[in-house]
């Protein structure tokens, strides 16, 4: 992973701007999910062009041309349309002329579902330089009149591109990833139509308090398979970047996995939840400041929509 990128839109709306809009409050959203202000995108950004900016931030720091790029693969649920995917209009709008691109839709894990698929066409020798985006707009898709879901979201964008190199196992690099999915909890977390229902409401539906339940023990079993997997301990994890649904989810996981808070990445309070973007969002703050550095291991986890659920375990 040599280049990481991100967008979010100027427009940043507080919780007390949130209370102006639905009956809700500071306290109660601070309170239940650790949530202070979103980003909400004006009509010109779209997932398109804020994952085009996300993916040139990318490209200059791992200082690698649009030309080079092999693949574009995109993470969202907000698509500018049903086809052509949005990775393709970011193909065009940032030059990488000689790449091919494709949307990949896994709600809230979209981007570790997306990494993984990037590893294994590396992995095959198929690829050498993918763009992985998590792109989204869920202000398009909220509900403004449901105070349990609208308070939740917000818009933004994140960018991660990975080269091919030849490493010893404990070089830099994506170590390991764990896809799931149990379409039978569909009904938990889902957008209400849209293209193929164009009579239905677009908008996006929640039994928050079922996700909950599931979250932290489909999470803690994600990451336990990622430990697992790579023969190590808890004690060898450098920092947790988990997806930013909730405060409490993510504590909830980091006191499981055994890591102080110090240790884990939280993003949730400026950004709120960006679904796909939430983790690269993340990703790209701790390495920006400082915390992530060259050779530490980074755990993630996702878990969304479908349901869908998955970790990923990097060396930087
Ligand atoms: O990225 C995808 C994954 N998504 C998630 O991880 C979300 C998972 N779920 C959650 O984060 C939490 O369940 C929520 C934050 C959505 C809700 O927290 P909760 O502690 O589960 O609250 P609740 O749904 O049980 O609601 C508690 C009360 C209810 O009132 P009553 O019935 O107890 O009188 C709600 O009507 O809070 C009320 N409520 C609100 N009050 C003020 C719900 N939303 C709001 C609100 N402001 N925005």
């Amino acid at each position: 992973m040599t280049g990481v990128g991100h967008y979010l839109p100027e427009k940043i709306v507080s919780n007390a701007e949130m209370a102006e809009r639905v009956e809700t409050s500071d306290d109660w959203i601070t309170e239940r999910t650790g949530i202070k202000q979103r980003h909400f995108a004006a009509p010109h950004e779209t997932a398109a062009f804020m994952g085009a900016a996300a993916a040139r931030e990318a490209l200059a720091k791992a200082g690698v041309d649009a030309l080079a790029v092999d693949a574009i693969i995109l993470a969202t649920s907000t698509p500018d349309q049903a086809f052509p995917a949005t990775a393709v209009h970011v193909q065009a709008a940032i030059g990488a002329h000689k790449a091919f691109g494709f949307d990949l839709a896994a709600a809230c894990s979209g981007f570790i579902f997306g990494l993984s698929v990037a590893d294994a066409m590396i992995r095959a020798g198929q690829v050498s330089n993918v763009l992985v985006i998590g792109s989204e707009v869920y202000s398009r898709i909220l509900n403004f009149e449901d105070r349990g879901t609208c308070v939740l979201f917000g818009d933004g964008a994140a960018a991660v591109l990975l080269q091919a190199r030849d490493v010893a196992h404990s070089g830099p690099g994506l170590l390991s990833t764990h896809l799931h999915s149990d379409g039978r909890l569909a009904e938990m977390l889902y957008v209400d139509g849209a293209v193929g229902q164009p009579e239905k409401s677009g908008k996006l539906v929640m039994n928050g308090r079922e996700v909950f339940r599931h979250a932290v023990t489909l999470l803690a079993s994600a990451v336990n398979e990622a430990l697992a997997a790579n023969n190590i301990t808890n004690k060898d994890i450098d920092w947790l970047v988990p997806h930013q649904a909730n405060l409490r989810i993510i504590d909830g996981v980091g006191k499981k996995l055994g890591l102080p808070p110090e240790r884990v990445v939280v993003t949730v309070d400026k950004h709120a939840n960006t679904s796909a973007a939430s983790i690269p969002l993340a990703l790209y703050q701790a390495v920006s400041d400082g915390r992530i550095l060259p050779g530490q291991l980074v755990l993630l986890e996702a878990l969304g929509g479908g349901l869908t659920w998955g970790s990923a375990l990097l060396r930087l």
